[in-house]
């Protein structure tokens, strides 16, 4: 099932997928005709999905977050890449077994063959099942809801402990993504990416063209990688962007500490900063709301440079006059 090389993707295949994942809420109900499809896609589209999750878990790693132990659960699964991922970043043992479920069979089959191979000590289930969800990971699913969709999701996350939710970083899901949030914040403690707590600072008037978004790293060398870069030219992908927007909950009242919630205080920058001459402007996320705010160059060279570089952290500490930055410091210097 997992045997597809460079050599043997089907093109035909991941062009109608391509364009299905283009065309979103018109998708077809169940777009996975067999299990190649859920192959083909798996090893390439369902990649750049994993770095973007690699991303998130890094940044909840950073930030001293653990997922709630029990069942995982993976809804809309497709080839399972995002359970995948939250697995084998902490480890079998931390769960006590892990759920796939999609609308599509077709995925449900490949992504819980796919999880037993990846993880043979592990117990895997298909379907949404009835009890507790100690963690519910949402991947690239938004898009694609209608409203019956929605229902059968909300259903799922009112019996969540937590929620891992990743998404491209359009302006359409990144706005789905915010209402969400503030629909299940009196439920849910928000872990990431947020800095607090309070209404989201985009519901603000004076934000409404902007969204919450984050680029995640491709694995490095991937542009000397001439298989990633044939596939990437045929696809039309830019292989070194990668968007992201996401959210993460965790439900109150489940763990005493949050230790996450550390971040309060901090501003999180969003999209990239712009570099001009001598300065930079990064529009900040903080509890105060969200606003466009100034680095002078001379103030801090290397936040500057790291700016510039595309290799600065998310989260900051620092100290605000007017519109200007003062002092910055990273939240997690160890990033
Ligand atoms: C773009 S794919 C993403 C798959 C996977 N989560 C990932 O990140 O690679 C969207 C998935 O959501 C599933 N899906 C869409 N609407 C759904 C619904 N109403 N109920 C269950 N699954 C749904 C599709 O079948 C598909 O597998």
């Amino acid at each position: 099932m997992n045997s597809i090389t460079w050599d043997t993707l089907d093109w035909t295949v991941l062009d109608r997928l391509r364009e299905i994942f283009l065309a979103g809420q018109q998708a077809p109900a169940t777009y996975w005709t067999s299990l190649e499809d859920l192959a083909n896609y798996n090893f390439t589209y369902a990649q750049r999905i994993g770095w973007k999750w690699d991303a998130v878990i890094d940044e909840l790693k950073r930030r001293s977050w653990t997922p709630p132990g029990g069942t995982l659960l993976d809804w809309g699964c497709g080839s399972g890449i995002a359970s995948r991922r939250v697995i084998a970043s902490y480890g079998t043992e931390h769960f006590a077994s892990v759920g796939v479920s999609d609308h599509s069979g077709h995925a449900v089959q490949f992504a819980a063959a796919t999880a037993r191979e990846f993880f043979p000590g592990l117990k895997v289930t298909t379907g949404t099942g009835e009890g507790r969800i100690g963690t519910l990971v949402i991947s690239h699913v938004l898009n694609e809801l209608n409203e019956v969709g929605g229902r059968a999701l909300r259903e799922v996350i009112d019996r969540s402990d937590a929620v891992i939710w990743v998404e491209p970083g359009t302006f359409a899901d990144s706005r789905a993504l915010i209402q969400m949030r503030e629909s299940l914040r009196t439920q849910f403690h928000v872990i990431a990416p947020c800095t607090h707590q309070a209404t989201c600072g985009l519901l603000a008037p004076a934000n409404e063209r902007h969204w919450c978004h984050h680029f995640a790293s491709p694995p490095p060398g991937i542009m000397a990688d001439s298989d990633w870069v044939k596939f990437a030219n045929r696809a039309g992908i830019d292989l070194r962007s990668l968007p992201y927007s996401f959210v993460v909950l965790e439900r109150r009242g489940v763990r005493e500490a949050v230790p996450s919630l550390a971040a309060e205080g901090c501003s999180r920058i969003l999209g990239e900063p712009r570099i001009y001459k001598g300065y930079a402007k990064v529009l900040a996320c903080a509890s105060e709301g969200v606003r466009e705010m100034e680095l002078q160059k001379r103030e801090a060279p290397e936040v500057y440079k790291a700016f510039k570089g595309g290799e600065s952290s998310p989260l900051w500490r620092w100290e605000v006059e007017g519109v200007r930055i003062r002092n910055p410091k990273p939240a997690h210097p160890e990033s």
